[in-house]
């Protein structure tokens, strides 16, 4: 039997979990304040953006939102991120990423102040998640980490494969894979658009996260017996449904699902837990910055 990795319900535990904290800073006056900032009519980032402000609002934290013109001057942007960092009311700042073309992505990430950086995208937080001293994990490996928890996925000496060499999935994850105990001490490859032959990592592997940004990209003839097999990818693809797409994930999931041990869905699995993670960092920087 094939384990459905449930992430709504493994999210809704992570939710839960943070009741107390976030009763506890907002009672001393301190309610943790999230800012998301959009500068793109993507939309699948204004639909991203939108979910992670309702998650926050369900859970009582403070949601401020910024909004500006995909065509406004780069310095617009910076000035944005400088005065959320100026202001104590605000623990969080995510940026929602890709921003446009004529804004240095770069620089906007290192603009946010590391102490409010809930994505661990600044130099300084990658610096430290590379070290094992991570300050925040970035959300989605983190997300996956909890899953691996919550599901008794066991690293330890496994052998992991990542599909995909992104700075906000690809890398991080894995990272966290070759850390030390507790998580970790898995023996990680990662492979990208370059690796000759794909299949005969993932056919080694223990552990498969896909994340490469490409439809169907993992099928089940590329899976070990029992492989754990997590699918990031959510991508629309055009389909016969009333919104003219529909969501799909870089595993094909009928085949791989007849040889995984376990699989994560798309939808309900690893996305639900992205966005808890990341309520669950903004908890943890407004903790230490008014502790
Ligand atoms: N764009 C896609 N994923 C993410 C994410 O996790 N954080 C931000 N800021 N932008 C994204």
């Amino acid at each position: 039997m094939t384990d459905i990795i449930d992430g709504n319900a493994v999210a809704t535990d992570v939710r839960e979990g943070l009741g107390d904290a976030i009763e506890t800073l907002s009672e001393a006056g301190h309610t943790p304040g999230l800012a998301t900032v959009l500068m793109s009519d993507d939309p699948a980032s204004e639909t991203y953006v939108s979910m992670k402000q309702r998650d926050c609002e369900e859970v009582g934290i403070e949601s401020h939102h910024v909004e500006l013109d995909p065509d406004a001057p780069a310095d617009e942007l910076y000035d944005t991120v400088e005065d959320l960092n100026a202001d104590d009311a605000i623990h969080g700042i995510l940026v929602q990423m890709p921003v446009p073309d004529h804004v240095d992505t770069r620089r906007v990430l290192r603009s946010v102040r590391p102490e409010k950086d809930v994505d661990g995208f600044h130099p300084e937080n990658v610096g430290r998640l590379v070290a094992g001293n991570e300050r925040f994990k970035p959300c989605t490996p983190h997300g996956i980490q909890k899953l691996f928890d919550a599901y008794d996925v066991e690293t330890e000496g496994a052998e992991a494969v990542v599909v995909g060499r992104s700075d906000i999935v690809g890398k991080p994850m894995a990272n966290l894979f070759i850390q030390k105990a507790p998580f970790g001490n898995a023996t990680t490859t990662v492979c990208h658009s370059r690796t000759k032959d794909l299949a005969a990592h993932t056919r080694e592997a223990d552990i498969v996260v896909a994340a490469a940004g490409v439809p169907g990209f993992v099928t089940g003839d590329m899976l070990e017996e029992g492989a754990t097999v997590v699918d990031v990818g959510i991508n629309r693809v055009d389909a016969d449904t009333e919104k003219g797409y529909e969501l799909v994930g870089d595993v094909e999931y009928e085949s791989a699902e007849e040889v995984a041990g376990a699989i994560t869905p798309v939808p309900g699995g690893v996305g639900p837990m992205t966005r808890a993670m990341l309520l669950w960092n903004t908890v943890k920087a407004a903790s230490e910055q008014t502790g």
